[in-house]
């Protein structure tokens, strides 16, 4: 969480700062701040949005060509203007932003108050850039030294960029745990979160490794160190973004530009990986490690929020069509409650940002008791992605709407693409039946193109609900993940309590919630238990609850007995998450929207968390 960018070299610093903080808006939003040096070294920051900030800047002299900006989700301390970053040093020479949190920095602070130290925030920040200050006097250092020593005695996470008012020519940037590309340009450097600030300056850039850091000059010099001080050559990357896939391209929100991308999406992760014509699937990036995921004795996935019900939906195909044990896991309970991994285990990590600190220290976790890691990442290049033995990206494109979506059916399109090849692999499917599914797959696009088509049908339920205080999904089988995303869906971006259970534990609990005022939404698509959910609606309508139910095109059960049906193109079951999950996008984006919420910058989300 929070973003990070910092420019040096011949232009203005200030509005690439500016434009890189509103692209990584989507790390946080509690403050913004920016720093510039042009003789002397100056502050600007404010809590609130980067829009707030550049309000409170209005006229100022923002001159300089060098800089750092920083846009926050808050850790330690309230989002308040002094809390924000970019935060001095006590003598004023040192400025920095960083992204993460100083484990230690308890211990530190109590350490220099007794040195004599004053601090105006309550933030783990200000006392990282007061401790390298420390030990520059102290030992007599350059910056870059005392940097080095510093973070060597500091524990947590860190990305983090340092300005020294002394030396304006140069600027140190290092990182730990939180991600940090280094956009190379002529004579001039851009660091930042992700590469989405970079993109219009330069396509080469460099993605740090963790505890390595930079010294990057104005004259075009530059080196990259480890935090034990052995110089690295870095291999510079060619970037494969462009601008036009992180604007919002004629759509209101990115949450809607990103829901209506997923046609393309999803036919983006097929492609080239499947044929049903010629019957067959093959995914890259696993070639030396085939075996071993072909022969694993189970399978273990690992992930958070919407990562984590993809890897529900996974559990149910991969036991159904490879005939392997799957086990899911939230990233943060496994990482700490001693799992049993072997070596025979191939440990999954689904993860949008591939950046998600609990993900992360799962895998590293698997990795150390040697499992085959296999990552399932959206974002090129990320930790989990390099982490990773073997992997997929899903070839999303960049998500910006805090709530994911697009991320979320394209993570579902190669997981079932994996369970498929490991099925053919094993034999636990027959070439028909396989053929079968993947012309159906291929279908997959047109028939989500044709959901977008109800968008207004959807906004006129949304209308009817939008006041409601709580919601509960219900659905059976591969759909019941669904009604778990679709309450998340609601809850992440309406402020609306909504929770998802398996349409058959409804009478465990939740039933005694329903009333006349408590909208239920049915995900009633499956043919296999579909007189058991008819039977879950009647339940439900007996108690005068409100019946929003998703079904295939031309039911007439379910029609007779819900308050709203919403028609979808029927599919193979096994496929059907791809399809429901898009009316229930569309319900949380209207019902958000007409109460007035900020659907891609929700309160006290972000997008990318990278903190525990
Ligand atoms: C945050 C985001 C969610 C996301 C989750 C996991 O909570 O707001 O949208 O599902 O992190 O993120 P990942 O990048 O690992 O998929």
């Amino acid at each position: 969480m929070c973003g990070i960018v910092a420019y040096i070299g011949q232009q203005d610093a200030y509005p690439i700062l500016i434009k890189g903080l509103k692209r990584l808006e989507y790390r946080g939003y509690d403050s913004a701040g920016v720093a510039v040096i042009k003789e002397e070294l100056k502050v600007f920051k404010k809590a609130g949005k980067v829009s707030d900030l550049e309000n409170f800047v209005g006229n100022s002299d923002t001159t300089g060509s060098i800089g750092i900006g920083h846009t926050r989700w808050a850790t330690h301390g309230e989002p308040n203007d002094k809390n924000a970053h970019p935060h001095l040093s006590n003598s004023g020479n040192l400025a920095i932003i960083h992204n993460g949190i100083i484990e230690n920095y308890d211990a530190l602070k109590k350490e220099l108050i007794a040195r004599g130290y004053t601090f105006k925030s309550d933030t783990d920040t200000e006392v990282l850039v007061n401790f390298i200050e420390e030990i520059q006097k102290e030992e007599q250092v350059d910056l870059e030294e005392a940097v080095r020593i510093a973070l060597n005695q500091v524990i947590g996470a860190y990305a983090i960029v340092l300005l020294e008012q002394s030396n304006p020519d140069r600027m140190i940037a290092a990182r730990k745990g939180s991600p940090m590309v280094l956009g190379i340009g002529d004579k001039e450097f851009f660091i930042a979160s992700d590469a989405s600030p970079i993109i219009e300056y330069t396509k080469n850039v460099i993605y740090l490794n963790d505890q390595e850091y930079a010294v990057v000059h104005r004259d075009g010099r530059f080196t990259i160190k480890t935090l034990g001080n052995v110089e690295k050559s870095p291999k510079i990357q060619k970037l494969e973004l462009n601008l036009e896939m992180i604007e919002k391209g004629g759509y209101e929100h990115f949450m809607l530009k990103e829901i209506h991308e997923q046609p393309k999406v999803v036919a983006d992760a097929m492609r080239g990986r499947m044929s049903a014509a010629g019957g067959w699937i093959k995914l890259g990036g696993v070639d030396e490690y085939a075996n071993r995921l072909n022969k694993a004795d189970r399978f273990i996935f690992t992930s958070c929020g919407t990562s984590w019900h993809s890897s529900l939906i996974a559990e149910y195909l991969i036991e159904d069509l490879a005939r392997v044990p799957v086990e899911v896991e939230y990233a943060s309970e496994f990482r700490y409650r001693n799992p049993i991994i072997t070596e025979k285990d191939v440990v999954f990590a689904v993860s949008q940002s591939g950046e998600t600190a609990d993900t992360l220290a799962a895998i590293e976790l698997a990795k150390e008791r040697k499992a085959m890691i296999y990552g399932i990442c959206n974002v090129i290049g990320s930790s989990i992605a390099r982490l990773s033995h073997a992997g997929s990206y899903t070839h999303a494109g960049p998500e910006i709407g805090v709530a994911s979506t697009k991320a979320f059916t394209a993570q579902v399109t190669i997981l079932t693409l994996i369970a498929l090849q490991l099925a053919a692999e094993k034999g636990t499917i027959t070439k028909s039946a396989l053929r079968t599914i993947l012309y159906e797959m291929e279908q997959i696009p047109s028939k989500i193109e044709k959901i977008l088509l109800l968008d207004k049908q959807i906004q006129e339920i949304a209308a009817i609900y939008k006041d409601a205080s709580n919601f509960l999904y219900l659905g059976r089988g591969y759909n019941f993940p669904v009604a778990l995303e679709g309450a998340l869906k609601l809850k992440e971006i309406s402020y609306i309590h909504a929770e998802g259970y398996p349409a058959a534990e409804m009478k465990h609990g939740p039933i005694a919630l329903i009333d006349e005022n408590m909208p239920v939404v049915f995900l009633a698509t499956n043919q296999s238990a579909y007189e058991k959910i008819v039977s879950n609606v009647q339940e439900v309508k007996a108690r005068k609850g409100k019946i929003i139910a998703i079904v295939n095109e031309g039911d007439t059960q379910i029609k007779a007995l819900a308050d709203h049906v919403i028609e979808i193109p029927a599919t193979e079951e096994i496929l059907s998450p791809l399809l429901t999950i898009v009316p229930l996008q569309l319900l949380s984006y209207h019902i958000a929207i007409l109460r007035g919420c900020n659907v891609d910058q929700p309160r006290n989300l972000a997008k990318s968390v990278t903190v525990e």
